[in-house]
């Protein structure tokens, strides 16, 4: 179920945004009104993009973001500056999961895992400050930032340090820019949403590296584990994390700011 028009005339930036949980945001933005600037690493011609385009119209734009460049963040300022001269809610949702053992974990993939989903969730985020400050005066409930974290930024998981770190400190981030922006009267809410075991391209990706190592036989056998620690017995849809993600993005979450959403199907209450 949707709230049609509760984010009507509402400018939307998300990154990652042509797969998984991005992609599922996107649409549901688009749904309940807004216009949003999909972004994600791949360049305009990728078929995730051209797919994505087509189905939702003109109620969407692409524009290559990678998330760890100053610069790139930079265009996309530009773009929207140019094109909406406002920009209401951001999703900083682009994320990478990369799992092994402490002691032989390369420092280029710690580098690489807090670039895209840490630094990436800092650069979006100062980048659009003072735009989502002028923008978030004219829209009921001001504007929102929603950051992805995870249930591994409040729990920790075997073999997962680095993603464990990366998300944690999303989770910190969050509340130290909800305070800032709070304490200084900007109209910007900023909120972190903790999924739980979602069923993506990550997660399928994660299955399926567990069955070549041969930890499990199969990847069915990894995703049996996922839903064996969900209290409701399921993997999560991405489309279940989006409408946290909509709800956090309008005025219904008016006096939420530096808050986490844990949409996990109650893997951390048990
Ligand atoms: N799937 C889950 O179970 C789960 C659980 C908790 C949190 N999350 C988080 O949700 C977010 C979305 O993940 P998903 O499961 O939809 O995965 P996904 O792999 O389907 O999508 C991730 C997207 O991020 C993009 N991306 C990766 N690096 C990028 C970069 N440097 N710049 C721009 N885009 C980049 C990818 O191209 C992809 O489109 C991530 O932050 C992930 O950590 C996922």
């Amino acid at each position: 179920m949707t709230c049609e028009g509760r984010l009507a005339g509402r400018r939307a930036l998300v990154t990652g945004g042509v797969s998984g949980i991005g992609r599922a945001t996107v649409e549901r933005l688009i749904a309940e009104g807004a216009v949003v600037l999909a972004t994600d690493r791949h360049a305009a011609d990728h078929p995730a993009v051209v797919d994505l385009t087509a189905r939702l119209g003109n109620m969407v734009a692409y524009l290559p973001l990678d998330v760890t460049s100053e610069e790139a963040w930079a265009s996309a300022l530009g773009w929207v500056e140019a094109n909406w001269g406002a920009l209401h809610i951001l999703v900083n949702n682009a994320g990478v999961g990369t799992t092994g053992p402490l002691a032989t974990f390369s420092l280029a993939d710690w580098n690489m895992v807090m670039a895209v989903n840490t630094t990436g969730v800092f650069l979006g985020t100062r980048t659009f400050t003072e735009l989502m400050t002028r923008s978030g005066a004219d829209v009921a409930g001001g504007a929102s930032i929603v950051n992805i974290s995870s249930i591994y930024g409040i729990v920790g998981a075997m073999e997962s340090g680095a993603y464990n770190a990366s998300k944690g400190a999303v989770r910190l981030f969050t509340k130290s820019a909800a305070i800032e922006f709070g304490q200084t009267r900007r109209p910007v809410r900023v909120n972190s949403v903790h999924p739980g075991f979602i069923r993506t391209p990550m997660l399928e990706t994660g299955a399926d590296n567990f069955a070549a190592e041969g930890r499990v036989a199969k990847a069915d056998d990894f995703v049996a584990i996922l839903e064996a620690q969900t209290a409701i017995g399921r993997l999560g849809l991405p489309a279940e994390i989006a409408a946290g993600v909509a709800f956090l993005a309008s005025a219904d979450a008016s006096f939420m700011t530096g808050s986490e959403l844990v949409i996990d199907g109650g893997t951390t209450a048990m």
